[in-house]
């Protein structure tokens, strides 16, 4: 029989985020890429991606490296331990190895053994789909302190001489501890995808009998990726809204997938949000995948900008083509 004093909801208890050490502005990708003879601008980047900068990954950083310095900041800020971990979710399309998952990797640097880990692959979606189905796990009872963390290497699937899509990724982790508490916590979750948009955005590469088979990075129709995620964002932004009862005028903020500041403007532009409620962090990390959205929520939370009890709205979207949003009282 359902206890009804057991705890209802999801709470997000404490954010965290890491950065390779490697910062790379425009200027020096520019100059990186001229060197081999591939011809970009920092007024071309800036102007038709809002990109200034990014970080990538070199040495001995992955995305299991990242992925755990980011959880175990997320830990710091919520005053657990690794021992309180009784899920741990990794949201990434760029896993360190074919198996074990990135979360089992995770789990052994950070010493969080014995409960659930696994990978969520829904691409830039990955996060909210992650928070999703952790939301999901407590609130029926199957776990009880949740590590959710986006973590990407995506410069290792970058095809460097194509600079339609070379110049909008960068690298990093970002993540939330999420809690059994009585009061909310997680509102309202909304997941979708569409496979007929497959190929629009893919790696489509694999790795059969020790050979790699088809193209082993990126490939972006650009306008088509833009055309449907404004579309969906919009779309999947008001479907959580109505699940809550509450509307675009109760938001104290939007974090969209950092993808490109044209669809953030866009989207923000059709949900009728005041642009100074809208984070964003693209500028200084670049579209960083599934990391893109714990990493600004940590950064605005960090700057003092997403405060206690606040409402804030997540949304995710891209290779799948799938998407999704959290709509959460911080
Ligand atoms: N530097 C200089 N010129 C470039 C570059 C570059 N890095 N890349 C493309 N160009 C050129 C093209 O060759 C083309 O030249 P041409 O007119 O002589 O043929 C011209 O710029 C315009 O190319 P388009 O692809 O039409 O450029 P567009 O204005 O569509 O911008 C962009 C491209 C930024 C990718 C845009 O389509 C977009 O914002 N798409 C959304 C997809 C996105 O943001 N993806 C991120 C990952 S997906 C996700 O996270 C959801």
């Amino acid at each position: 029989m359902h206890d009804i004093s057991s705890p209802r909801f999801a709470r997000i208890v404490g954010t965290g985020s890491a950065l390779p050490e490697r910062s790379v502005s425009n200027a020096e990708l520019v100059a990186e890429l001229a060197e081999r003879g591939i011809e970009t601008s920092d007024d071309w980047i800036v102007e038709r991606t809002g990109i200034r900068n990014r970080y990538l990954a070199s040495g001995d950083e992955t995305t299991a490296t990242l992925g755990a310095q980011a959880g175990q900041r997320a830990l710091d800020a919520a005053g657990r331990t690794a021992a309180d971990v009784d899920l741990l979710i990794v949201a990434t399309s760029t896993p360190d190895q074919i198996f074990p998952s990135t979360a089992c990797l995770i789990q052994r640097e950070l010493g969080a053994f014995g409960g659930a880990a696994f990978d969520v692959q829904a691409v830039c979606a990955g996060f909210v789909y992650a928070l999703a189905t952790a939301d999901s796990m407590i609130r029926s009872g199957l776990a009880r302190c949740a590590l959710v963390i986006g973590a990407e290497t995506f410069s290792t699937i970058l095809d460097w001489s194509d600079r339609t899509s070379c110049v909008l990724f960068g690298d990093g982790a970002g993540a939330v501890v999420l809690v059994a508490d009585q009061l909310p916590g997680i509102l309202s979750t909304a997941l979708h995808a569409d496979g007929r948009h497959a190929s629009i955005l893919c790696t489509p590469g694999s790795i059969r009998k020790g050979e790699i088979v088809g193209h082993p990075f990126l490939k972006m129709d650009g306008q088509a990726v833009f055309k449907l995620a404004v579309t969906v964002l919009d779309s999947v932004a008001r479907e959580v809204l109505d699940k809550a009862g509450m509307a675009v005028a109760d938001l104290d903020w939007l974090i969209p997938h950092q993808a490109n500041i044209r669809i953030l403007q866009f989207t923000g532009r059709r949900l009728g949000i005041d642009s100074g409620r809208v984070i964003v962090t693209l500028d200084r990390h670049a579209n960083t995948s599934a990391a893109s959205v714990p990493l600004a929520f940590d950064v605005a939370v960090r700057e003092g900008r997403i405060q206690s009890a606040q409402h804030v709205l997540l949304q995710g979207v891209g290779g799948g083509f799938a998407w999704g949003a959290v709509l959460l009282r911080f």
